[in-house]
């Protein structure tokens, strides 16, 4: 079982094609639940949200088969994003749902436990209890870690201190290129070896770095994998990263090897991508055709830092 901390929200999306005019479900660990369970994996999530969207919260989760251990709160979560042509994104906050305050028991028999905040929700001392109460292979998505409330409610990112053994006390750390850059200083697509060194040197077992249309890089066990992106049009690219994460997840869960796990994760987020909201069709059949012609460039390690 795949158990994934973090709020869902319910976010207003605006890009150069979509507009949605209601808000849709998204959020870190849900996006992230969804595609593990799309795939036929067994996915729980927890976290807080609102009383006026608990019963839609809740239905969505069953439709989808996902399990969940949720907390209510005052207020659900939730964004307005805007996206321009280069798919840069200015996120406002439209409610914030509280801190998670309890772990469930059903941590002991999850094998991945994916810690996936949206903003703050997953407090350092909070995940120094999860990792105090399992050895499942423990998996960050460090966005809602780095994210702040700025002037006029709009997102603002900040690298908090002490975030090197936060991110250290994972298996896996998957940040985007913006988060890279705030955790190591160094902007992954002008230097993305040296970015990748830095959190290896963190001792970060697993780094993946996720980069749009670029793809990604994962290095792991002194081998370097960077994988392409299936090239397609994203229609909104809200919970590329999630979903990655998700595909990624639930590849590793089977027992496929890094780069197979790659090639799968990149696969299913190009396929909620060319989609808006947790509606996305995610096949098994067509994941695995993307995934078996995205390219992979594999090398061993240069970096003293990875031996
Ligand atoms: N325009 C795109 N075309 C093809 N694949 C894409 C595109 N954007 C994202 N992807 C796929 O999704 C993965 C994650 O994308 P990205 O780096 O944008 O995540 P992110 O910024 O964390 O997204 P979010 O935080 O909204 O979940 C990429 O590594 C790539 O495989
Ligand atoms: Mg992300």
């Amino acid at each position: 079982m795949m158990l994934a901390f973090g709020n869902p929200v319910y976010d207003s999306i605006k890009t150069p094609w979509v507009w949605t005019r209601d808000r849709v479900l998204s959020g870190c660990a849900t996006n992230a639940g969804l595609a593990f369970a799309k795939l036929g994996g067994d996915a729980c999530v927890v976290g807080r949200v609102g009383t006026d969207r608990l019963d839609h919260y809740h239905k969505a989760l069953k439709c989808y088969r996902i399990g969940h251990h949720t907390e209510t709160c005052r207020e659900t979560g939730g964004f307005k994003l805007d996206y321009d042509h280069q798919g840069r994104r200015e996120l406002d906050v439209l409610g914030q749902a509280e801190p998670i305050s309890q772990i469930p028991d059903s941590i002991s028999r999850a094998g991945i436990v994916f810690i996936g905040p949206v903003l703050q929700e997953t407090p350092f001392e909070l995940i120094r209890e999860v990792r105090s109460r399992t050895d499942a292979v423990m998996v960050l998505d460090p966005q809602g870690l780095l994210r702040r409330i700025g002037p006029g409610g709009r997102i603002e990112h900040y690298k908090p201190d002490g975030i090197e053994d936060i991110c250290a006390s994972f298996d896996v750390v998957k940040p985007n290129e913006l988060e890279t850059e705030i955790l190591t200083g160094v902007d992954p697509r002008q230097d993305l070896e040296r970015a990748a060194d830095i959190l290896v040197g963190w001792g970060i077992p697993t780094v993946v770095i996720t980069l749009a249309e670029l793809g990604a890089l994962i290095v792991t066990e002194g081998r370097h994998y960077r994988i392409d992106a299936w090239p397609t049009l994203a229609a909104d690219s809200t919970g590329a990263g999630d979903t990655f994460a998700g595909g990624l997840m639930y590849a590793r869960s089977r027992g496929m090897d890094w780069r197979a796990a790659g090639t799968m994760a990149t696969a299913v987020a190009s396929m909620m991508i060319e989609q808006c909201g947790p509606e996305f069709e995610l096949t098994l059949q067509e994941v695995q055709r993307r995934a078996a012609r995205v390219a992979v460039t594999e090398r061993r390690a240069a970096s003293a830092a990875v031996a």
